[in-house]
């Protein structure tokens, strides 16, 4: 049985031990992409893939994130009073509709897998959408809605994928492939995190998921599997023991890995030439930059 995807788990209960000293004080989901933290842009493509529930994977240290998305009333009174139309305007995708947004506290790191099982009574018996916010994608349509797309005419479970250079495989859930049909794979098996020379291919799972509430049953026994951890990806591809079907979807897309600083780095400069307010200046000084290190060498 197939039915529409309203709900999305974000994930968020992460330390972001790799931008220390910043998450001290930050949670890693409010670092700005920009002008916008890393969660507005995952709030943004689950909006535009049809998302009408948000379910935040917390933990302590994560207040900021509540906040973020609650009505800021004094805020917008000042902003009004001063006419400053845009800026309210700006303020709008911030804000979420009486309870379209809940937060549910992992205690204790598990690991991704036990993260969503967290949420399994918000979800209840209804596909759902999953979303890695370290994980962003620019892309003409948003990822996640190319995804629900795809999914309508599929069912089943289906992950995000892209191909990466071998030696990466172990840093990724890697898809074991049944049948390539170009846009999309069906996929055999998954594994988690392998050595790059016992991995199946270069395909990745990338941070969207599309999941059946079946996933949550297999996440019930709560297995602990690659790094000690709860995996998503075991239970995804328990899935494919219990010979239902699993998908990896080839995204039209650019993906950036903003759990790495370098990622970070090179979103923060894509996003910024993308802008129309401040290419013109930004490309400029990139360019004198990139001419001053040339002339040093
Ligand atoms: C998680 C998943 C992994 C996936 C990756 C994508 O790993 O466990 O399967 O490939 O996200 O970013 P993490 O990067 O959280 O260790």
């Amino acid at each position: 049985m197939k039915r529409k995807v309203t709900k999305a788990v974000f994930p968020v209960a992460g330390l972001g031990t790799r931008f220390l000293p910043a998450t001290k004080a930050v949670p890693k989901e409010i670092m700005t992409l920009v002008d916008r933290p890393l969660i507005q842009y995952a709030i943004d493509e689950a909006r535009a893939a049809g998302i009408k529930e948000f379910i935040f994977v917390t933990s302590r240290g994560k207040n900021a994130l509540e906040d973020y998305f609650d009505h800021a009333p004094d805020l917008e009174s000042s902003l009004r009073k001063k006419g400053k139309t845009e800026l309210l305007e700006t303020l709008k995708s911030t804000n979420m509709d009486s309870g379209a947004i809940a937060y549910i506290r992992q205690h204790k790191a598990l690991g991704l897998g036990h993260a969503v099982w967290c949420a399994r009574r918000l979800i209840a018996n209804e596909p759902f959408a999953v979303i890695l916010p370290d994980d962003v994608i620019a892309a003409e349509k948003p990822c996640l809605q190319q995804m629900v797309e795809a999914y309508e005419e599929t069912g089943g479970c289906m992950v995000a994928a892209m191909e990466v250079p071998p030696e990466k495989a172990s840093s990724y859930g890697m898809l074991d492939v049944r049948e390539d049909m170009g846009n999309m794979v069906s996929v055999n098996g998954m594994v988690e995190k392998p050595d790059p020379e016992d991995s199946p291919s270069n395909l990745a799972v990338i941070g969207r998921y599309i999941l059946t509430p079946d996933v949550l049953r297999n996440l019930n026994r709560l297995k602990s599997g690659s790094g000690g951890e709860i995996q998503l990806t075991d239970a995804i591809a328990d899935e494919i023991s219990e010979e239902r079907n699993v998908y990896g979807y080839r995204f039209r897309g650019q993906r950036f890995d903003c759990g790495s600083k370098a990622g970070f780095l090179q979103a923060t400069v894509a996003f910024a030439l993308g802008r129309d307010d401040l290419k013109g200046e930004f490309s400029e000084y990139l360019s004198h930059m990139v001419s001053q290190q040339n002339a040093a060498q």
